[in-house]
């Protein structure tokens, strides 16, 4: 009986706790929570992980509010089933307590070069809950230790590499052609192997490099999509390689590699040896495939003198001047199976560049865009004038029609002038390419080894009118994946976001860029720190940044100088501002990616430069700097001025590593620089804070700014100086700005800093000169001065930082930098009287963060998303926090928010992840 009542009860508990169980379950196995966006070395999927520990991020997004990861685990395989079946044979993190979801360091079994490797990430949230395991994802490794090399370089064998004391020449040298070992062939190589395996193919993974660009193809079809590949790096200290996995390209009986070799920056044309191209030695190339064959055994294919060489129809060529292509010359089937290569001559073993092999894990270079001209027209017989409707960096695709041995000349300009075509601004660099004709129908050329910068081109040397289907716009530069979006009620501000996005598109060539027409497109370290906090609100910058802060690393100079262009490494300086850069984009990274090893890696060659500058300075005081606020047009500026901004700049690096130093837990470093810092800003006082006026040197709003900025300024006086600045800008310069390159960032940031957001905006909005608005005036990309109808760049980015004022200003989307990688986000929009709404989002490493405003006379509406994971400091302007709702509720009591307190017009509130509609009295 009482077993039976007892069932009972138990069959009742049952049918009621069913139901609870199934929810139960239904949290346990996390349906609540996915795992996305699952990256290894900052990349999906990658192929050529040349990390022997790699690091994972994932993402996650969950239904609730305030909702983030308590716990991870990760599981690595070496095959598929283990993965499938949860069984991390390779690496099993177990359970690890942590918030960590970027830059989580591989910690297992030694990887092994040239391998698959399977991962999948599960988590735990707030409440204990865990996810399902993600998705699987991969990794490819590339060659992990550099004695797993067994290829040598082949080429030529043309010359000898030069050797003097930079490892290029510096100036131009005479060719000898009788004395000199040193000879010269700028055209480009072709490389063919043909052969044949004795199985069936499993698994083909190939590592290669061509110096200075190459490009690949098996059986006659390319590899992969990269273009002006590798990238640039100081051959003598680095040399990238790529990883493909080109298993599907092989078929039974013959099969033929081919590679085509071009000059790219490693072997320039002579004219150009000097500081802006280095010669390196001749074109070569090294490739090395990993097989596995059907039956499991494995072999190794390298490339070596038994390959067959023969001169490309890629003439003369040179990333400056142009390439010329002569089809003519082409081979057609040089690089698929059945072709007699007999006449073709043996490649030689060439001497290894100096620079270590490192795969190359940042974006490559691609064409990421397609433009169909807006206009053409014939200015006179035979010119055709293409003009694009937008300057952008890459070349074009032409379809042409001649007899053969037509040559055919398309020049490429920023401008036009008179219905002709402008060639000013291009310099000495030619922006010239010349294809002569094989005399086919409908001819199909692109350049592939030089670059330009241009909204039009001519085309000489054809008989009969271009139509527009016959020519393509091919926008090319480093795919940097796009992580930002911006845009608000003024058409004005959109297009300066939108010439901002064109102009830094087309200086990511590998490297961070000065402009892409003229003879110069390096890496000058000004231009790349000013607009860093723009590109990382704009692209995903993370590995492309740690590829070129390990190019600035690599230049620095025993003395512990920065030399002001990465990657050349010429000690010519030094040039505080531009090298700061170094110690500001390591700083960003780490604020916007949260992933500190980044400081660990470059920390003691922060920590020598800093140590450098003391070395320079009299009782703290740095002399004239080389650049200053470049191009500034303040009253009596000249190269290097103002005078105090080397000094101020010194203080800025120090305080950086000073930071650097806290997150590192270095203590003694910590105390020692901010007891330097300290030093520096008195000596700045002294030196330049003039107590009567209440200004900084001569009292220009970059003196006076900057200082600010850097919170050099005694706290008693900061009242004045910024009056005296705000003054400056609004009465003595009528509402316009008189800052250079650096000045201009620094300063719209400290006015919104310091609630002056209303002068900021005037700056912005200003359409007379010197202003964005007047610069952009019959242009769609920055230019590098102010005044744009002179001779200058039209496509530089320098000024393109007031990008990052719009994201963290006018959408109010701000990193905090005690909670770097987004960990806590500030939300704190300005609200200029004349703008009606701003709607922007980030994708940042935790996910996407979005914000949405809008004012009207019934009050302001803010709509915003915080990822899981993030939390957020909100700033809503109000007179006192009654007036606020968040959805149908007061804030106060609304879920997931709660209220810190009044600050000024703002009431301030911490939020949790999630979804959040707040509603205001302005
Ligand atoms: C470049 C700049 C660079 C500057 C240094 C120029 O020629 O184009 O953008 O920063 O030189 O002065």
């Amino acid at each position: 009986m009482k077993s039976k009542l007892t069932n009972r009860t138990g069959v009742l508990k049952l049918l009621f706790l069913l139901p609870m169980i199934f929810i139960l379950s239904a949290c346990n196995n996390g349906s609540n929570l996915k795992i996305f966006d699952l990256k290894c070395q900052s990349t999906m999927e990658p192929i050529g992980i040349g990390e022997e520990q790699p690091s994972f991020s994932w993402k996650v997004e969950s239904d609730e509010r305030n909702d983030k990861q308590s716990a991870y685990q990760i599981i690595v395989a070496d095959n598929q089933r283990n993965i499938k079946n949860g069984q991390g044979n390779i690496w099993d993190s177990g359970k690890i307590n942590s918030a960590k979801s970027h830059g989580v360091t591989y910690d297992g079994k030694s990887l092994l070069s040239n391998q698959k490797y399977f991962w999948k990430v599960r988590v735990w949230n707030n409440s204990g809950e865990s996810s399902k395991y993600s998705q699987e994802a991969t990794f490819i490794t590339a060659i992990l230790k550099p004695d797993n090399w067994q290829a040598k370089w082949i080429g030529e064998g043309i010359s000898i590499d030069p050797d003097n004391e930079l490892g290029y020449y510096k100036e131009p040298v005479e060719i000898d052609a009788n004395g000199d070992s040193l000879k010269y062939n700028g055209n480009s190589l072709l490389l063919r192997k043909s052969f044949s395996f004795k199985k069936p193919v499993r698994s083909a993974l190939v590592n290669v490099c061509g110096l200075g660009m190459y490009e690949l193809s098996i059986n006659g079809k390319e590899v992969g999509d990269k273009l002006l590949n590798p990238a640039k790096t100081n051959y003598k200290e680095v040399v990238l390689y790529d990883t493909y996995d080109v298993t599907d390209f092989f078929k039974k009986g013959e099969n033929v590699m081919g590679i085509i070799l071009g000059n790219g920056w490693f072997n320039p044309i002579p004219k150009w040896w000097s500081w802006r191209m280095q010669w390196y030695g001749e074109k070569r190339a090294i490739l090395q495939m990993q097989l596995t064959f059907g039956d499991g055994t494995t072999d190794m294919f390298i490339a070596d003198e038994s390959w067959k060489m023969a001169e490309g129809p890629v003439q003369h060529h040179c990333i400056y001047d142009g390439e010329t292509y002569d089809a003519t010359k082409e081979i057609p089937g040089w690089d698929t199976p059945g072709f007699d290569d007999s006449s073709w001559k043996n490649v030689k073993e060439i001497i290894a560049p100096k620079g270590k092999l490192m795969a190359q894990e940042m974006p490559a270079i691609k064409h990421t865009q397609t433009l169909k001209p807006i206009s053409i027209t014939d200015p006179e017989k035979g010119l055709a004038l293409v003009n694009f409707g937008q300057n952008f960096s890459g070349w074009i695709k032409i379809k042409l029609n001649g007899a053969k041995g037509d040559t055919v000349v398309i020049r490429y300009a920023e401008q036009q002038k008179d219905g002709m075509l402008d060639v000013t601004s291009n310099l000495r660099a030619l922006a010239k390419d010349i294809y002569i004709c094989k005399g086919e129908k409908d001819e199909i050329y692109q350049p592939r080894f030089t670059y330009h910068g241009f909204q039009f081109v001519e085309i000489s040397g054809l008989d009969y009118q271009l139509a527009e289907n016959d020519i393509e716009g091919i926008v090319v530069h480093s795919a940097v994946d796009p992580v930002g979006n911006f845009e608000c009620s003024n058409g004005d501000i959109n297009k300066i976001h939108n010439a901002v996005l064109w102009s830094q598109r087309a200086n990511l060539m590998g490297m961070p860029t000065d402009c892409p027409q003229r003879e110069e497109r390096l890496g000058w370290m000004g231009d790349a720190h000013i607009i860093s906090e723009e590109a990382i609100y704009n692209f995903d910058m993370e590995s492309f940044y740690k590829k070129w802060l390990r190019d600035v690393k690599l230049n620095q100079e025993p003395s512990g100088d920065i030399p002001y262009i990465a990657p050349r490494n010429i000690p010519e300086g030094p040039a505080f501002s531009w090298s700061i850069g170094y110690h500001l984009i390591v700083w960003y990274n780490y604020q916007y990616y949260g992933d500190n090893t980044i400081l660990m890696e470059h920390y003691s060659s922060m920590k020598k430069y800093v140590d450098f500058l003391s070395s320079l300075a009299t009782d703290n005081i740095l002399p004239k700097d080389k650049y200053g606020d470049w191009l500034s047009v303040a009253d009596g500026w000249d190269r290097g001025l103002p005078m105090l901004n080397s000094t101020a700049v010194y203080y800025y690096a120090t305080t950086i590593l000073v930071k650097v130093a806290r997150e590192l837990n270095n203590k003694e470093d910590v105390q020692k620089y901010t007891a330097l810092a300290e030093a520096i800003k008195k000596a700045f006082n002294q030196e330049y804070y003039d107590s009567d006026k209440k200004i900084y040197g001569t009292g220009s709003q970059y003196e006076n700014a900057f200082p600010l900025f850097l919170n050099l300024v005694p706290e008693t006086e900061k009242e004045a100086v910024l009056k005296n600045l705000v003054d400056d800008i609004m009465v003595k310069h009528e509402e316009h700005l008189t800052t250079g390159m650096l000045g201009t960032k620094y300063m719209m940031e400290l006015l919104s800093r310091e609630g002056r957001s209303d002068v900021a905006w005037t700056l912005a909005t200003q359409t007379t000169y010197p202003s964005w608005l007047d610069m952009l005036d019959g242009f769609n990309t920055l230019s590098e001065k102010w005044n744009s109808h002179v001779r200058t760049s039209h496509n530089h980015i320098m000024f393109g930082s007031i990008d990052s004022w719009f994201y963290k200003f006018l959408a109010g989307i701000q990193i905090d930098e005690k909670q770097p990688g987004f960990q806590n986000i500030i939300i704190k929009p300005c609200i200029p009287k004349d703008l009606e709404w701003v709607k922007a989002s980030v994708n940042t490493v935790k996910g996407k963060a979005s914000v949405e405003w809008h004012q009207s006379a019934e009050g302001y509406t803010l709509k915003i998303t915080i990822p899981f994971g993030s939390q957020a400091t909100v700033y809503i302007p109000a007179k006192n926090i009654e007036e606020v709702k968040e959805g149908e509720t007061s804030a106060k009591e609304a879920t997931g928010v709660s209220f810190s307190e009044m600050e000024g017009n703002y009431a301030v509130f911490k939020v949790g992840s999630g979804e959040y509609d707040f509603i205001s009295h302005l």
